[in-house]
């Protein structure tokens, strides 16, 4: 049997889990757009073209696996996962444009401007921006009290505009084709990647009321952790990994002379970094586990983010 096909057959129990939550956010996204008008306009074809076709889901994963820890049941994350997961949706398609990283492959499909032109691949991303705060005002969520939600809503839009992904963004194409120092480097992917990461563990926590806020200052130390190695990996994808696997164009950082850990500090330093941010994430955990809670899944996650192959 071909190694491929083995591991195909075989999954460990968290990849079980992400799988289920791969499906679950696509059923929900598709029933969200089942209910919008003009389904059949290229527009919605682009907005379901870029959210809903592949993608690890890892952001939602983050939701739910914060909010149970905290006890607090699935209905209740829903609505989070979903808008946070549109937003990256929208973040994508806008990061692959022309005037951006002008990329020709997304989860091993062609990018949305490629298949639907600019014009609607700009609009499915504003319109799929919208979508999420839409979801994230009118979506059931039995337990949580409405200041919980508010919140929530607060965060999304900091996480993701100027002081977040936006900013990051912006820094991440003013530092093409320069040399920027390492904490110039941190900044931007704090900021570009880093704010989506820790704002889907922050709603997680808001899901939870008091109880959340009060482990807060642990799951921000983890989260912050865990956002930078993600990027930090993701930059090492994009100079060892392979095309098929990653589902986009491998090299592609080199070629735009982007500013990233494997450009800066070589790949092995940008390896060993990402390994003690996870170590740094661990060492979160540890605290909460002493305050009782079950962090197996979160510890799990930081590991798959420092070693997966897309
Ligand atoms: C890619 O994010 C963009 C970055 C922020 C590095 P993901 O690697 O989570 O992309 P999908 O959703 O799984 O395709
Ligand atoms: C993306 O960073 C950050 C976003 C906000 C989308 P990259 O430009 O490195 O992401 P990929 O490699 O294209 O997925
Ligand atoms: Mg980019
Ligand atoms: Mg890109
Ligand atoms: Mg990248």
């Amino acid at each position: 049997m071909s190694e491929h096909a083995m591991s195909e057959q075989y999954k460990t129990p968290f990849e079980e889990q992400l799988n289920h939550c791969q499906q679950h956010i696509n059923d929900k996204l598709m029933a969200t757009f089942s209910s919008l008008p003009f389904l059949d306009s290229p527009l919605a074809t682009a907005m379901q073209h870029g959210a809903v076709l592949g993608g690890k889901r890892l952001r939602p994963f983050l939701v739910y696996a914060v909010g149970d820890m905290l006890g607090i049941p699935k209905e209740n994350l829903d609505a989070p996962a979903l808008a946070l997961e549109c937003i990256h949706a929208y973040s994508l398609i806008h990061d692959d444009l022309p005037a951006m990283d002008n990329d020709d492959l997304r989860r091993g499909q062609p990018t949305c401007h490629i298949k639907f032109g600019e014009d609607h691949a700009i609009l499915a991303g504003d319109a799929l921006q919208s979508l999420a705060f839409e979801i994230l005002a009118k979506h059931d969520m039995p337990h949580v009290a409405l200041p919980d939600r508010l919140e929530m809503i607060a965060e999304l839009a900091a996480s993701s505009g100027f002081a977040g992904m936006c900013g990051g963004q912006s820094l991440d194409l003013k530092a093409e084709g320069k040399q920027v120092d390492l904490a110039a480097l941190e900044q931007i992917h704090q900021h570009k990647t880093g704010a989506l990461i820790r704002c889907a563990v922050r709603m997680g926590a808001y899901s939870a009321g008091e109880r959340g806020r009060q482990v807060l200052p642990l799951l921000d130390q983890y989260a912050q952790a865990i956002g930078l190695a993600f990027q930090v990996h993701d930059d090492i994808l994009d100079v060892i990994g392979n095309t098929e696997v990653i589902g986009k164009r491998q090299g592609n950082d080199q070629q735009l002379g982007k500013s990233t850990y494997p450009a800066l500090l070589g790949l092995e330093q940008a390896q060993k970094k990402a390994k003690d941010l996870y170590k740094d994430a661990i060492a979160a955990l540890t605290e909460l586990e002493k305050q009782s809670y079950n962090t197996v899944t979160l510890k799990q996650l930081a590991g798959f983010i420092i070693e997966r192959n897309n």
